[in-house]
């Protein structure tokens, strides 16, 4: 599967632009650990690749508590989509320049600014997040700078499941994590798992082991 996945992706890689590609799915679906692993596969010799997170535009804890929407983070609204999409179509056009892109850290659950880096040379982009495929403006436009957008697939069991489990793994209680996942995950999965049936490619579930970012706490 992986293996497809990655010649698809460098047959994309064969034009002369930077090529940018979404991967889409509910919370807790395998979106970072199956982008971490197509950067990892890629032969850096043939295809430079990096991948740059949604997670990364999560607005700060200090501006979801002036805006109200602590809560909820996580749904659609607590992303800075304007930010997502400014650096998008910077990505898309800046190859004179290394443009970096932020990151979130999953011990503190906040953004950090300027800790991925797009190098001049950089072919390929995987950019992975909940509602890349959403119909709310500026989603539509997000969309349209990216050259495909693909799904994760996966039966609601076994992701909430590895979501819980990826709470408590990052400090939260097992009723913690299961209260977040019921209250605040499920519903934007809700939402996510609409959007689906537009992507270039659905993908269904395989077995990988986690990516190693993922263990480092970077999304
Ligand atoms: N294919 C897989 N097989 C087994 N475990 C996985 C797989 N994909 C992801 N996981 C685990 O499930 C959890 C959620 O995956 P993650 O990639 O963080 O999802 P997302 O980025 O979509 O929220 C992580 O703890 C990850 O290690
Ligand atoms: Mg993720």
């Amino acid at each position: 599967m992986d293996d497809e996945l990655v010649e698809r992706l460098e047959r994309l890689c064969e034009r002369q632009r930077r090529t940018i590609v979404g991967i889409a799915g509910c919370p807790g679906a395998g979106k970072s650990t199956l982008a971490e692993s197509l950067v990892d596969r890629i032969d850096p010799d043939r295809v430079r690749a990096t991948c740059v997170p949604l997670d990364g535009f999560h607005l700060a804890d200090a501006e979801l508590d002036r805006l109200g929407i602590k809560a909820r983070k996580g749904a659609i609204e607590t992303f800075d989509a304007h930010g997502y999409l400014a650096l998008l179509t910077r990505i898309r056009h800046d190859t004179r320049n290394t443009v970096y892109a932020p990151n979130f850290d999953r011990d503190i659950e906040q953004p950090v600014a300027g800790h991925i880096p797009v190098f001049p040379g950089t072919r390929l982009v995987l950019t992975e997040g909940n509602y890349l495929l959403d119909s709310a403006q500026p989603w539509p436009e997000i969309r349209a700078q990216l050259d495909e957008v693909w799904f994760c697939d996966i039966d609601d069991e076994t992701r909430q499941a590895r979501l819980v489990a990826r709470h408590v793994r990052f400090g939260k209680t097992p009723a913690q994590a299961q209260e977040w996942v019921a209250r605040v995950d499920e519903r934007n999965a809700e939402r996510i798992k609409r959007t689906g049936h537009q992507a270039d490619l659905v993908l269904p579930a395989v077995p990988r082991a986690p990516s190693p970012a993922s263990l480092r706490n970077l999304s």
